[in-house]
């Protein structure tokens, strides 16, 4: 039987889950700060992990497959101790209806003015005049549109807004306008919100800087959902304090958790949450990593590596 092991801090729940999926497979789980010494490990081809603990991979001189618990492997992919020929293959599960759902109701917790209404309630007092913002034909840039992005920019559209893909490579597309990552710039001062839903790379990392986000303006809503270091965390308050923007829903950070002392936990128009946009779980992220799963237990190499060049 081929080995894989999994070292994560969840272990006994995704060994259960990908036993039960491929049961051709020896699978067995440690949590990664245990001493990873046991020898079993030198045996294993495959190995399922969040991040990779030190040490770890001398102890599996025989590594052939990494499977990535979660979506974004920029911290796999800047690993210079993973050898180039060891394929990394990640998981995004469901986290596209995920983040769709915290999106929209970052954005509905604003449209809708629960606050107001609820303050109104509070002194029984029938307001009226407090409409709901209408976002009808409002102007939604999606910076990132893979399969996270894209189920985003969906929900967007259904609630009526108007949605345009920003990407590396700009391509024809059959359900939103895509432009090239490096116009974002020129549509931001039309923007009712900017979503963040890119992976890290080399050409990602500040995009949303000082000089970008002067082309922002107070009614416009930032969220990320992607990685803390796609925004200049400085240049973000400043940007806030100029009137640049209108908020900043932020559920990842440069550094995590976010530090105690990080002028983001009270700025008043800062939302903290804390990356709980995506959850990984067994239940959704299996489905998406079965088919390697198989082909490894069948001796083929794996399926949608990331390329390690471009990052992702
Ligand atoms: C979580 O942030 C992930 O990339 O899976």
């Amino acid at each position: 039987m081929r080995r894989l092991a999994v070292v994560h801090h969840r272990h006994p729940e995704w060994v259960a889950a990908i036993r039960e999926a491929e049961p051709r497979l020896d699978v067995r789980g440690w949590h990664p700060a245990e001493p990873l010494d046991d020898p079993w490990l030198a045996e294993a081809e495959a190995l399922f992990v969040w991040k990779l603990p030190t040490g770890l991979l001398a102890r599996m001189p025989r590594l052939g497959w990494i499977q990535c618990s979660g979506a974004g492997v920029d911290h796999l992919v800047a690993d210079p101790s993973i050898p180039a020929e060891v394929p990394i293959t990640r998981a995004d599960g469901q986290f596209g209806f995920w983040m769709a759902r915290y999106v929209v109701f970052h954005l509905l917790a604003e449209a809708q003015r629960p606050e107001e209404c609820a303050a109104a309630q509070r002194e029984r007092r029938w307001e009226g005049r407090l409409l709901p913002e209408d976002l009808g034909g409002k102007r939604a840039l999606v910076f990132g549109l893979g399969r996270i992005g894209r189920q985003i920019a969906r929900a967007l559209r259904e609630l009526g807004l108007e949605v345009h893909g920003f990407v590396r490579d700009a391509r024809g597309d059959p359900e939103f306008p895509l432009h090239p990552a490096a116009a974002l710039g020129e549509w931001l001062p039309s923007a009712r919100l900017l979503v963040l839903s890119a992976p890290l790379t080399a050409a990602t990392r500040g995009v949303v800087d000082a000089g970008l986000l002067a082309r922002g303006h107070a009614g416009l809503t930032l969220v990320n959902v992607a990685r803390g270091r796609l925004v200049v965390e400085a240049d973000l308050v400043a940007a806030l304090d100029a009137g640049k923007l209108r908020r900043a829903v932020l559920d990842v950070f440069a550094r995590e958790p976010l530090p105690a002392d990080s002028p983001l936990w009270s700025h008043p128009r800062v939302v903290v949450t804390p990356h709980h946009s995506g959850p990984s779980t067994p239940r959704a992220m299996v489905p998406d990593i079965l088919d390697n799963l198989r082909r490894y237990a069948d001796g083929l190499p794996v399926r949608e590596a990331v390329d390690r060049s471009r990052g992702y």
